[in-house]
């Protein structure tokens, strides 16, 4: 299974959670690619030429992220609306997603979960499983590392490998809720 993980956080040199997650998959071997959006994209003009052709490439699709405002980092939504283009991501003709998984991977400084009171990170993430459906990919049940702001690095250490497992494993559950 080929394996693409997307990071999208604004400054590595300054990420304590998805630095050693995105270095923990790009050692996992040639099966999985890592691409940092940000490095690769400065100046947030995407080459939607060449994101398509990486994205045929690829069964699973992972996009890595913090978490920022609810939503994505503005970089993933730049690329979503450049590169997911009618008639290759949807529509009658655009078929060029179908079939492959779709992982979300993200950071939280919240404490999603715990707080019975706020929005589940499900509601939140609405938006990219509903991206998913359109282009017919199969929607995995999202990694996510919560309370970034207090995990100890033991914590952090397990959640590393925890995500190399899921990386590796081919047969990872599908999130079919909807609200
Ligand atoms: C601009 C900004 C917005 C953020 N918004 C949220 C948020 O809405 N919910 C949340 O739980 N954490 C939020 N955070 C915290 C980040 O998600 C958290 O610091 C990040 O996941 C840690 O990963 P890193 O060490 O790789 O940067 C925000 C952080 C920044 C900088």
């Amino acid at each position: 299974m080929k394996t693409l993980v997307l990071v999208f956080h604004p400054d590595m040199s300054d990420s304590r959670i998805n630095r050693p997650l995105a270095a923990r998959a790009e050692a996992l071997g040639d099966d999985v690619t890592v691409r940092y959006m940000y490095k690769i994209y400065p100046d947030q003009k995407v080459d939607v030429d060449a994101e398509q052709a990486i994205l045929e490439t690829a069964d699973r699709i992972v996009l890595q992220f913090p978490l920022y405002w609810y939503s994505t980092p503005a970089l993933l939504k730049q690329w979503e609306d450049d590169v997911l283009l009618y008639g290759w991501a949807y529509g009658s003709t655009g078929k060029a997603l179908t079939g492959k998984e779709l992982l979300v991977a993200v950071s939280t400084g919240g404490q999603y979960g715990v707080d019975e009171d706020g929005y589940s990170l499900t509601e939140l993430l609405r938006p990219l499983q509903a991206t998913a459906d359109m282009c017919q990919m199969t929607y995995l049940e999202p990694f996510t590392t919560t309370g970034t702001l207090t995990i100890t690095d033991e914590a952090l250490a397990q959640r590393v490998e925890d995500y190399a497992a899921v990386l590796e494993s081919a047969d990872l559950p599908a999130l079919e809720h909807r609200g």
